[in-house]
C-alpha cells in the first residue's frame, strides 16, 4: 500500500507537471511514464498477495487466527464507511491506471522515446529526421503499422533491440534489413497519394569549383514527377506507384541494388518481362516484390549526404558557408574528408584546421572565417557519426542515378523484353535539363 500510494502521488504530480509542459528529458520520461506506473501496479498486486500470505500464516497457527471471512454489514456505519472508501479508492486506481497506460503508450510512440533514449544508437537517424521535411512526422508513423497487434509487435521488437543495446551487440552502422526494420510500406499513403502530384518539379543543383573564387555552376532539372490524370492515377515518374500499375521485380541482393528481372504491365496493357543483360530466366531466383514508394524513396526521412562535396555545395548555396571566402569550397571538403574518432574531435579539428588555413597570411575577415567554421561543423554534426560508423555515403538514396544506381538499376537500356522493348534511359524521359 505504501508503494502504491507513493507512486500514485508522484505519478499524479508528474502528470500534472507534464500537462503544464515541464517535461524535457527522455530518461526522466522513462521513470515517470513507465517505471512509476510499473511500481504502482506492482504495489496493487502485492496487496492481495500480502493478504493471502497473511491468511496462510494464520492458518498455520503462526499468527493469531482469524478463522472466518469478515462479515460485512452495510447497516453498520463503520462498515459502510470502509466500503465507500474501498469503492472510491478503486475508482481512483482505475483512473490512475488508465492515465498511466495512455500516457505510457503516447510516450513510447514519441519521437523523443524512439530517437533519444538510446542516444548514440539512433543519433544518425534522429538528427537527420529533425532536419528533413518529415521532422513533424513521428517515427512510428512510418515504422509501425497501425493497430494494437502491430503496436505490440513493434514494442516486442523494440525490447529485443533494447537487449542488443544493453549487451552492446548491435550492428554499427545499422542497416535497414529484415521486415521489422523496413518502414511500414503502406504508411506513405496515409498522407500522400501518387495521383495528387502536380506536374514537373523544378530542381536547381548548384556546384562550386575548388578554385580561389569558388566558381558557381548551376543545373536546372525539371523532374517529371507527374500530375494526376483526374482518376487518381499519375503520369510520369509516379506512374510506377499507381494502384493500377503493377511493376514487380526480383533483387539479387538484400540491399536491392542489383535488379536482374522486372515484370510490368505497360500502358498498352501488355505484360512484359525484362531481363538484364546476360541474365537467363533460370538464373533469376528469389521472390517477386511489387514496387512501391520505398523502392525509390528509401531515404525519405534520414538523408545523410552522399559526399562532402554535396553537403558543402548545399551549405554554400544556402549561405551557411560564405562563398566570398577564398578557397572555402576546397578547404571545407578537405577537412570533412578526414576521419575523426568522435563528433567532438571533428568539431575541434575543423575549427583548428580552417582557422590555421586562414591565418596564414590570407585576406579573410574573421567574421566570415568563424561563420564558415560553424557551417562546416554543422555539416559534420549532421552527417558524421563515428560512434555508429556512419558518414558520407553510408546510406545512399535510390532517387536519381549519380550517387547510386537508383533509377538506372532498371532504366539502363539493357533490361530487355522478348519483343525487344527496353526499360529506357532517354534523358528526357524523367527530366529536362537546362
Ligand atoms: C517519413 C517516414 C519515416 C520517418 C518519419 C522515420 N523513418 Fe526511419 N526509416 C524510414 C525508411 C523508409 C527507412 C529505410 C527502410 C528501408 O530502406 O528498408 C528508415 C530506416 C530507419 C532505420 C534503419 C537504419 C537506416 O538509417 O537506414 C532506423 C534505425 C530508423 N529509420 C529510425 C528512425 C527514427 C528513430 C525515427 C524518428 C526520429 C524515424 N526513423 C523516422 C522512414 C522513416
Ligand atoms: C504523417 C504524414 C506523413 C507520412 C506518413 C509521410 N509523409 Fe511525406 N510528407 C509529409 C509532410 C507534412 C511533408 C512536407 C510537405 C511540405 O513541406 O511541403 C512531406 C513531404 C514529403 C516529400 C517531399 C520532401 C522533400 O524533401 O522534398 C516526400 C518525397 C515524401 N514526403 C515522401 C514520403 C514517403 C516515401 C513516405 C512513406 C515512407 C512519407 N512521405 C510518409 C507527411 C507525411
Ligand atoms: C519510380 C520511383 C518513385 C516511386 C515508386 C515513387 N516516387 Fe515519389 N518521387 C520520385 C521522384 C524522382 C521525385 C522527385 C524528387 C526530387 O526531385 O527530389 C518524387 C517526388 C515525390 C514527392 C514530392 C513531390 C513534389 O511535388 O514536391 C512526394 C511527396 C512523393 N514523391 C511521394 C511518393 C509516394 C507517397 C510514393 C508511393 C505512393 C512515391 N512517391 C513513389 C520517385 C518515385
Ligand atoms: C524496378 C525497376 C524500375 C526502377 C527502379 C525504376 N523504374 Fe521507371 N519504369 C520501369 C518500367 C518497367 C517502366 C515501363 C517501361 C515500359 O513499359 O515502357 C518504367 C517507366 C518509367 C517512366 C515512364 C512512365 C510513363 O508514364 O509511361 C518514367 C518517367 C520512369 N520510369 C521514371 C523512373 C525514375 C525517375 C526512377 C528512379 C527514381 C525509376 N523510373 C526507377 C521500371 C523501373
Ligand atoms: C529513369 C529516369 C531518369 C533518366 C532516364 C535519366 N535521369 Fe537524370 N535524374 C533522374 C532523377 C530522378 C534525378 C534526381 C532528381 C533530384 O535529385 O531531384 C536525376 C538527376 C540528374 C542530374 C543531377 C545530378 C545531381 O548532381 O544531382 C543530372 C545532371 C542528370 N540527371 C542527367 C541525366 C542524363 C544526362 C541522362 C541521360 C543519359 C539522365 N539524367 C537520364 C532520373 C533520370
Amino acid at each position: 500500500m505504501v508503494l502504491t500510494t507513493i507512486s500514485a502521488v508522484l505519478f499524479l504530480v508528474v502528470f500534472l507537471a507534464d500537462l503544464f509542459g515541464f517535461h524535457t528529458n527522455p530518461y526522466i520520461g522513462i521513470i515517470f511514464f513507465l517505471v512509476l506506473p510499473g511500481l504502482f501496479v506492482i504495489g496493487l498486486a502485492l496487496i492481495p498477495i500480502g493478504t493471502w500470505v497473511e491468511r496462510r500464516r494464520r492458518a498455520a497457527g503462526r499468527a493469531p487466527s482469524a478463522a472466518h471471512w469478515p462479515r460485512i454489514d452495510l447497516n453498520d456505519p463503520a462498515h459502510r464507511r470502509t466500503a465507500v472508501a474501498i469503492f472510491a479508492l478503486t475508482m481512483v486506481n482505475i483512473v490512475i491506471v488508465s492515465l498511466a497506460s495512455y500516457r505510457g503508450i503516447e510516450y513510447m510512440d514519441s519521437v523523443q522515446f524512439c530517437g533519444q533514449v538510446c542516444h548514440t544508437v539512433m543519433q544518425p537517424e534522429f538528427v537527420a529526421h529533425q532536419q528533413g521535411a518529415h521532422a513533424p512526422v513521428k517515427c512510428v508513423e512510418c515504422h509501425e503499422e497501425r493497430g494494437a497487434t502491430s503496436f505490440a509487435k513493434a514494442k516486442m521488437a523494440g525490447t529485443r533491440r533494447l537487449v542488443a543495446v544493453v549487451a552492446n551487440s548491435y550492428p554499427r552502422p545499422i542497416r535497414p534489413s529484415g521486415d521489422e526494420h523496413v518502414a511500414a510500406r503502406e504508411a506513405c499513403g496515409h498522407c500522400h497519394s501518387p495521383g495528387e502530384f502536380h506536374g514537373d518539379r523544378s530542381r536547381r543543383i548548384v556546384e562550386y569549383a575548388n578554385d580561389e573564387k569558388n566558381t558557381e555552376t548551376a543545373t536546372t532539372l525539371k523532374v517529371h514527377v507527374g500530375g494526376g490524370d483526374g482518376r487518381g492515377n499519375a503520369v510520369g515518374i509516379h506512374w510506377h506507384a499507381n494502384s493500377g500499375t503493377v511493376v514487380e521485380f526480383v533483387a539479387a541482393e538484400a540491399d536491392q541494388q542489383t535488379i536482374p528481372y522486372v515484370r510490368a504491365t505497360g500502358r498498352d496493357g501488355v505484360v512484359r518481362e525484362f531481363y538484364a543483360e546476360k541474365v537467363t530466366p533460370e538464373a533469376v531466383q528469389g521472390s517477386r516484390h511489387r514496387m512501391d514508394c520505398l523502392d525509390c524513396h528509401n531515404r525519405p526521412s534520414h538523408q545523410i549526404a552522399s559526399t562532402p562535396e554535396r553537403a558543402v555545395d548545399a551549405a554554400i548555396a544556402a549561405g551557411a558557408i560564405p562563398k566570398t571566402l577564398p578557397f572555402i569550397r576546397r578547404e571545407s571538403v578537405a577537412v570533412l574528408k578526414a576521419t575523426y574518432a568522435s563528433q567532438d574531435e571533428a568539431s575541434q579539428e575543423i575549427s583548428r584546421m580552417l582557422g590555421n588555413f586562414y591565418q596564414a597570411g590570407r585576406q579573410a575577415s574573421a567574421a566570415e572565417v568563424s561563420q564558415a567554421i560553424r557551417g562546416v561543423q554543422d555539416i559534420a554534426r549532421r552527417n558524421v557519426f563515428p560512434a555508429m560508423n556512419v558518414g558520407f555515403g553510408t546510406y545512399l538514396s535510390n532517387i536519381g542515378h549519380t550517387d547510386s544506381n537508383g533509377c538506372f538499376r532498371c532504366h539502363d537500356d539493357s533490361h530487355t523484353a522478348k519483343d525487344g522493348k527496353k526499360i529506357g534511359q532517354d534523358c528526357e524521359l524523367c527530366h529536362s535539363i537546362e
